[in-house]
């Protein structure tokens, strides 16, 4: 029965593939809008429901498809999922298969955060390995071995890792890198390890303190994420728990981007302000008027954008790789020159060949981008390649001369809920066709 829901899905999906975004450049964007639950701290929340045989009522969670996927892979373990609007109950107490669906695992490569959730409720998990993606080969070296430190044998044969531990035990894990999804995946393993874990050289965004905070209400202790030192001291059982996603920082950013490469005025809801200043200094050294509150903020965006000289993205609280593209767009139409160095990811400047089709002056050296600023773009025909990317895309095509057409519209469906509906509703003259 799940092989022909999930095939049957990813028929559907297949059918998003055709989608495209029409959009006829040159409006100011002005208006309202409330940003969703945050993808990058539900995903991980959603993977910590099936450690507890417990029931998880989550709320503020984004209508969007890797969400769906995720929703689709508890289902096929067991767990019994309901979903009304933004809320999602999981019971988890029905859990009984321990093998992450293949094609699942391909269309969502985070899936493989659920293998330390596993190994906590079950000991045994087997998924196969995730690959790279569109931007670039995203090793799980980091989590295997951690995993490993903690006492489970993993091996990796014919695509798939078969993953087990009669007993998880609490130890000191150095990571040589601070990644997002090694950390999340230690901390759900630890939280029910025989004894104390200590991570060091933690990824410290803000989604981790999400994950942190659902855990804790369920029962886990865990203590200091958002900072470079998460120590987890493994329990013995996880009670039931409800729980409201953090609002989306990179959908914040995005729509803030909206604003200013259209020299519009709009006003954006329901944001934690302190997860965006890196972005706010960005748009405010392009030229942006930015007021804010705790929860909300006005972005009026500059009549000549200014250069910028050098965007670096870095690990949280530095500047985040999932607006380097939304940023790039801005910049190919700033005065004067502006340099992006990536530092995280080893191939996301895909979107920079589409902007070149618009009209921009993109010169790649590695992973650094020179962008020259443009006059003005002229709408075309582009492709999103990634999930960012493809936003980047569309935000162009909101400041471009004429008509841009943006395919592969799925890519932006796994991030964002409703992008073209929002921004059609702030004044963009944008739709989306088959
Ligand atoms: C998370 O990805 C996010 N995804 C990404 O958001 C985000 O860009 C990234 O963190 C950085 O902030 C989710 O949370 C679902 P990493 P993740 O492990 O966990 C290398 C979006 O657009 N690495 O911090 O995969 C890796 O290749 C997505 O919403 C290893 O080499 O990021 C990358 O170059 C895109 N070995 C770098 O570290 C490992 O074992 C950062 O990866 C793990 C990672």
């Amino acid at each position: 029965m799940h092989n022909i829901v999930i095939y049957g899905c990813i028929g559907i999906f297949g059918g998003a593939i055709m989608e495209k975004i029409i959009v006829e450049g040159g409006k100011k964007l002005t208006g309202e809008v409330s940003v969703t639950g945050a993808k990058n701290a539900v995903l991980p929340i959603l993977a910590a429901t099936v450690i507890g045989a417990n029931e998880s009522t989550i709320f503020n969670v984004p209508n969007l498809r890797d969400v769906d996927v995720m929703e689709k892979i508890l289902l096929s373990l067991g767990c019994n999922v309901k979903r009304m609007d933004k809320m999602m109950w999981v019971d988890s107490k029905p859990l009984y298969n321990i093998k992450i669906p293949e094609e699942l695992v391909r269309e969502m490569r985070s899936s493989i955060i659920l293998m330390g959730a596993m190994l906590a409720r079950a000991g045994e998990v087997v998924v196969s390995y995730p690959g790279g993606c569109e931007i670039g080969p995203r090793p799980i070296d980091m989590h295997l071995k951690a995993l490993r430190e903690l006492g489970a044998e993993i091996e990796e044969s014919h695509g798939f890792i078969y993953a087990k531990a009669d007993e998880l035990k609490g130890c000191e894990i150095q990571l040589d890198y601070p990644s997002v999804g090694a950390t999340e995946n230690i901390i759900l393993a630890a939280t029910r390890a025989k004894g104390t874990t200590i991570i060091r050289n933690a990824a410290r965004e803000p989604e981790i303190v999400d994950l942190q905070n659902y855990l804790n209400k369920a029962g886990a202790k865990v203590s200091g994420a958002g900072t470079s030192v998460v120590i987890i001291e493994g329990v013995d059982k996880f009670h039931d728990v409800t729980h409201t996603t953090m609002p989306d920082r990179i959908v914040a950013g995005t729509y803030m981007v909206a604003s200013a490469i259209t020299g519009g005025e709009i006003v954006i809801k329901n944001i934690v302000i302190d997860h965006l200043q890196a972005t706010i200094a960005k748009l405010k050294e392009a030229g942006s008027l930015i007021y804010y509150d705790n929860s909300s903020l006005k972005i009026v965006g500059p009549k000549r954008i200014n250069s910028i000289d050098m965007i670096q993205t870095l690990p949280y609280p530095g500047f985040p790789t999932d607006m380097q593209a939304q940023m790039m767009a801005l910049l190919t139409i700033a005065n004067g020159t502006s340099i992006i160095s990536e530092t995280v990811f080893e191939n996301r400047f895909k979107h920079a060949e589409e902007l070149i089709r618009m009209g921009a002056n993109i010169k790649i050296f590695g992973n650094v981008a020179v962008i020259k600023g443009v006059k003005e773009l002229t709408g075309a025909k582009i492709t999103a390649k990634d999930l960012r990317g493809g936003a980047c895309l569309v935000l162009a095509g909101l400041a471009a001369k004429g008509i841009t057409v943006v395919e592969n519209v799925y890519h932006i469906e796994r991030g964002y809920e409703n992008f073209h509906e929002e921004l059609r509703k702030l004044g963009a003259n944008i739709k989306k066709v088959n």
